[in-house]
């Protein structure tokens, strides 16, 4: 069933895909583009902002899609819409990733309202951990929030953790080698256009951890109390195929664990240069049994409570990211 195209879906769609906007991507490359027609709102990928170097299948572009396709569902739902996701639905157009249709009204939920609230205040934060461990109802409510988007989230064991460390050396020492990905990372992290990772959310230290996080290739001004996170847990999430689908899917997951995350008091840091050398890749299937296909690995456990969150990275406008022409006569009436 679908409705009848009305001034109200036009601002709740156009307001889902603003919300959107929120969301984490890989380097803060927000690529996404959102349609709003009278009775449905289309995601798009941003082909011009997937990263070339190190993500030449998409594979990360679709990670971080999905991940705004997951926060403007919530956003609807936030709202008491009801709402049908198709997921790639037209073979003819790739790009076009999926169409949210609104169908009906139903109660807001509460949980659905709280994660809009946690999509405002989430953050990427670099740096150590404080020395508390997650305890295991926490890892199992993200492993159910993962499983409830069809993806799986495996906790490593203090052995994986071991055999992860090496994988994200390995692949640091390929990606430093690499001149294609340096010149694109210093790319990213100098931009001043509301897109890229800025230096002030990067620490002034690279944190001594057992797994080595991404080093972005020059010092931020984030200042970094000592620690080694020897509390954190890793995740890796992970599911039945290595194709666009499911990356898509795997977004969407990721957003569900880390609003979850939020709600429960815990940090989520998504390692994804382990993902992007294909033999680190193929090393991580390994960790789950070849199992399954692993879309991103997460550093899981409680931010420093002495230390303040770091600043926002800048957003695109609602302007650059949300085409609202279709609707703009039924915008103008509100
Ligand atoms: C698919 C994906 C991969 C990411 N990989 C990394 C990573 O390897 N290292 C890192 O520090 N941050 C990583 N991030 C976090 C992004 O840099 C971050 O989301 C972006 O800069 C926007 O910042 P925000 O999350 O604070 O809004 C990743 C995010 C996504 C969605």
């Amino acid at each position: 069933m679908t409705m009848t195209p009305t001034v109200a879906t036009a601002i709740v769609l156009a307001q889902a895909a603003t919300t959107a906007g929120y969301a984490p991507s890989v380097h803060n490359t927000q690529p996404w583009h959102w349609t709003v027609l009278p009775d449905r709102l289309e995601l798009t990928a941003q082909r011009d902002r997937q990263l070339a170097a190190i993500d030449p299948e998409g594979r990360l572009l679709l990670i971080s899609c999905g991940a705004a396709l997951n926060h403007a569902r919530l956003a609807l739902a936030a709202e008491g819409w009801r709402c049908t996701v198709d997921r790639l639905p037209d073979p003819a157009r790739p790009d076009l990733l999926a169409v949210l249709t609104p169908t009906g009204h139903r109660a807001a939920t509460a949980d659905a309202m709280r994660f809009v609230q946690s999509m405002e205040v989430r953050h990427t934060d670099r740096r150590p951990l404080s020395e508390r461990p997650l305890p295991r109802e926490v890892l199992q409510a993200l492993a159910e929030a993962a499983r409830a988007e069809g993806a799986y989230l495996h906790v490593l064991t203090a052995e994986q953790v071991y055999d992860l460390a090496a994988a994200a050396d390995r692949a640091a020492a390929v990606e430093a080698a690499d001149e294609g990905m340096q010149q694109e990372l210093a790319y990213w992290t100098s931009r001043r256009d509301g897109l890229g990772v800025p230096q002030y959310t990067l620490p002034a230290e690279q944190p001594a951890t057992t797994v080595p996080e991404r080093d972005f290739g020059r010092a931020g001004t984030l200042p970094t109390a000592p620690g080694h996170d020897r509390a954190a847990s890793y995740g890796l999430l992970y599911g039945d195929a290595d194709e666009p689908l499911w990356w898509l899917r795997a977004g969407e997951a990721l957003s569900a664990v880390w609003l979850t995350a939020i709600g429960l008091g815990a940090s989520v840091l998504p390692l994804s240069s382990v993902i992007e050398v294909a033999t680190t890749r193929a090393a991580l299937r390994h960790l789950v049994a070849d199992l399954g296909w692993p879309y991103v690995v997460l550093r899981l456990g409680y931010a420093d409570p002495d230390q303040p969150g770091p600043m926002h990275p800048p957003r695109l406008t609602a302007a650059q990211v949300v085409d609202t022409s279709a609707v703009r006569h039924l915008l103008d009436d509100a």
